[in-house]
């Protein structure tokens, strides 16, 4: 085992550790502390069971904890309710006590299903987050976010829940396909967009090492991602407000992925174009200039993301799904804009027409 980063979540009696390095999986010693009874339930999909429940399987047998597994079908169609009521059922008719620890190993998805279903299962049991994208690595891990879609909207039932731990095994990445890093690559590059500028700079200098999965500069962006995370949701953990900055062009993109039918575009893709455009409307309202669209699409770009979004989707389609973002108070969207490289804010004063156009583009 090698952690190479340790980072706390400070949310008083809710805080929590981000451990990050390599062969962390079959760790006892780094769960053992934060399973406290004597079951689990691991929450798992098909693709992500046959790669990594084994090692996961030893620590808990060194820790002696009595343990069941649930294997999901894998994809974004399945973060429905109809699954968190079949890892519900699972609990249930397997007697886990209130002590029980719903473990989620696997990327977003499972982490997303498998903290909501541990948030309202007997009011709220312990959970902890084994994330295997780099997607969920940098974002859906962090922060406490859980939930499933509705046909009529991303993420529309969920709860804000902490897990107990995050254990982030980088080794995971050797196994992820080309199209999942690139799309965990938006959320990196998000940072550096709406918070860290000297971040993106280095993500400019490091991005073709990332994508050949150098392994201490992939830690370093995971780490410094989830500092910038962790700054944000320290902050505003419910989003009152500050924490919405998290959504650059994830407005546009829940709706391209609304609209496109939940997992044909990624969720990092549709992010990526997403932010695409919101750098657009920045831009359109005068508050940026071309040259951080030159440097964001270039990076994106470079990334293997899409910079455009989808051609067939019209401006009714994304006004229709943008209706019913969370954002969205009294019939009025929020969106996420930049006022500088590395400086984002939640903005409800844009010009209507404005909007219009960049729907359009
Ligand atoms: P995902 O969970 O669908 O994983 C992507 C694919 O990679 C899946 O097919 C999965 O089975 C597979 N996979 C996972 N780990 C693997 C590995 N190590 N090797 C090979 N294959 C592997 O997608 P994701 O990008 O991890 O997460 C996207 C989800 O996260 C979306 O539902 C999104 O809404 C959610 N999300 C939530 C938050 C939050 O704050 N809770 C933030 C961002 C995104
Ligand atoms: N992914 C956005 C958030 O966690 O708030």
């Amino acid at each position: 085992m090698l952690i190479k980063h340790t980072l706390e979540v400070d949310l008083g009696e809710r805080s929590y550790p981000i451990y990050i390095g390599t062969e962390l999986i079959s760790q006892a010693e780094l769960i053992g502390p934060h399973i406290h009874g004597q079951s689990a339930l691991v929450v798992t999909n098909a693709t992500v069971a046959p790669l990594y429940l084994e090692p996961l399987q030893q620590a808990l047998d060194n820790l002696q904890i009595r343990y069941d597994r649930i294997i999901l079908d894998d994809g974004e169609q399945f973060k429905t309710l109809t699954t968190v009521e079949s890892i519900i059922d699972l609990l249930l008719s397997n007697r886990h006590d209130r002590r029980t620890t719903v473990i989620a190993l696997g990327g977003g998805v499972i982490g997303d299903v498998a903290g909501f279903a541990a948030s309202i299962y007997q009011r709220g049991v312990n959970f902890i987050q084994i994330p295997t994208t780099l997607l969920s690595q940098v974002d859906s891990s962090v922060g406490g976010k859980t939930g499933v879609n509705h046909p009529l909207g991303k993420n529309m039932i969920g709860a804000f829940y902490q897990p107990q731990c995050v254990v982030a095994d980088i080794d995971t990445f050797n196994t992820l396909p080309a199209r999942e890093l690139s799309a965990g690559l938006a959320e990196v590059i998000k940072y550096g967009l709406i918070s860290d500028a000297g971040f993106f700079d280095w993500l400019e200098c490091n991005i073709d090492a990332l994508a050949s999965l150098d392994q201490d500069l992939l830690a370093q962006a995971v780490l410094v991602s989830c500092q910038n995370k962790a700054r944000v949701v320290e902050l505003d953990e419910r989003e009152g407000g500050l924490r919405a900055i998290l959504n650059l062009g994830h407005t546009f993109g829940h709706a391209i992925e609304t609209v496109m039918g939940y997992g044909n575009w990624l969720h990092g893709e549709a992010v990526a174009a997403g932010m695409v455009m919101a750098i657009d409307l920045s831009i359109r309202e005068g508050l940026i200039d071309e040259n951080v669209r030159q440097r964001g699409v270039t990076l994106i770009q470079r990334a293997g993301l899409p910079v455009t979004p989808p051609e067939n989707m019209t401006v009714e389609q994304y006004l229709d799904a943008m209706a019913i973002d969370k954002k969205t108070v009294a019939g009025s969207i929020k969106l996420i804009l930049l006022r500088a490289l590395g400086e984002a804010f939640v903005s409800g004063d844009y010009s209507h027409e404005k909007l219009l156009q960049t729907l359009s583009t």
